[in-house]
């Protein structure tokens, strides 16, 4: 019985294959790099039949691109069980690339449980970059709001799910999980400072500014952020309750982050 760990340079995969451990499993680590993770074998998106040899469980990253080849894969190892960290997002309709993993990775015979994240707290290490060169974050749409969450909490759901394994309640679930509570992201900047001490300046970048510095290739990806950010301008992000659900604890807060993560900002 041992259970795979897809990501495992990732954050939310180191944790949960370090709970698994703690807990007496027997964990196979994989990554698309393995020689940047002790003990990792290598996971090829396209070819990942020899990673999932012998395998009973999986916490998969999504992949819409990979999908049907992990499918396949792991029906032929026999595999009861894949927890998928999937998003919020696969929530907005069938389109949305997580909701099309979702839809290819369930269509198969072991139980399949998709976590769905909003946005990662773990983001905040992008304006880390940006505060360390300039002292500035300069970001669109600061008053937009979400409920970041903590990647612990995602991993400490996946860990219930894979603990409990197949049968027992999670069997062709989705889990909606955010964190605690909605924050403008002018209201997360300023508690980067009152937690760091370090002084920021929070700088609202006009719509063409923003297209100009997000340096992002995909012009459809970047646009449907933008209109994603414009839409949550003055709205209080929905909390979901999976974190709760899942590990009986309330989610962690910001604060509790930026704790976890000295040293980021300078
Ligand atoms: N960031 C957010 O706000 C957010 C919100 C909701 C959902 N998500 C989803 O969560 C996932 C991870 O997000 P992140 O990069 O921000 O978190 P992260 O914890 O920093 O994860 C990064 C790791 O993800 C693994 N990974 C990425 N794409 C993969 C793939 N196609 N197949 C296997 N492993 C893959 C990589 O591991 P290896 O290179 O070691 O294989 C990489 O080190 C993505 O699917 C993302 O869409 C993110």
């Amino acid at each position: 019985m041992t259970i795979l760990v897809t990501g495992g340079r990732g954050a939310i995969a180191r944790a949960v294959t370090g709970g698994l451990i703690a807990a007496g499993q027997d964990v196979r680590v994989a990554s698309r790099e393995p020689s940047a993770v002790p003990s990792a074998v290598e996971y090829d998106a396209a070819d990942p039949a020899p990673a999932l040899r012998g395998i009973s469980q999986v916490f998969l990253y999504s992949d819409p691109s990979s999908a049907a080849a992990f499918v396949t894969a792991a029906e032929a190892a026999g595999v009861k069980q894949v927890v998928l960290l999937s998003s919020l997002s696969a929530l907005g309709g069938p389109d949305d690339p997580h909701a099309k993993t979702e839809q290819v990775i369930a269509r198969a015979s072991y139980a399949t449980t998709c976590l769905q994240p909003g946005a990662f707290m773990s983001n905040a290490k992008y304006w880390a970059y940006q505060v360390r060169a300039s002292g500035q974050i300069r970001l669109p749409y600061l008053d937009a709001e979400e409920a970041p969450i903590h990647e612990l909490d995602i991993a400490d759901a996946a860990l219930r799910v894979l603990l409990d394994g197949p049968g027992n309640g999670h069997d062709g679930r989705g889990y909606p999980m955010t964190g605690p509570e909605s924050m403008a992201r002018r209201r997360q900047i300023e508690l980067v400072t009152e937690v760091t001490g370090v002084p920021i300046e929070a700088v609202d970048l006009t719509v063409d500014q923003a297209r100009a510095e997000m340096g992002m290739r995909d012009e459809g990806q970047r646009e449907t952020l933008l209109a994603y950010w414009a839409s949550r301008v003055g709205s209080p992000a929905s909390i979901e309750p999976g974190v709760e659900l899942l590990t009986g604890h309330t989610a962690r807060t910001f604060t509790t982050w930026l704790r976890d993560n000295p040293g980021l900002f300078g």
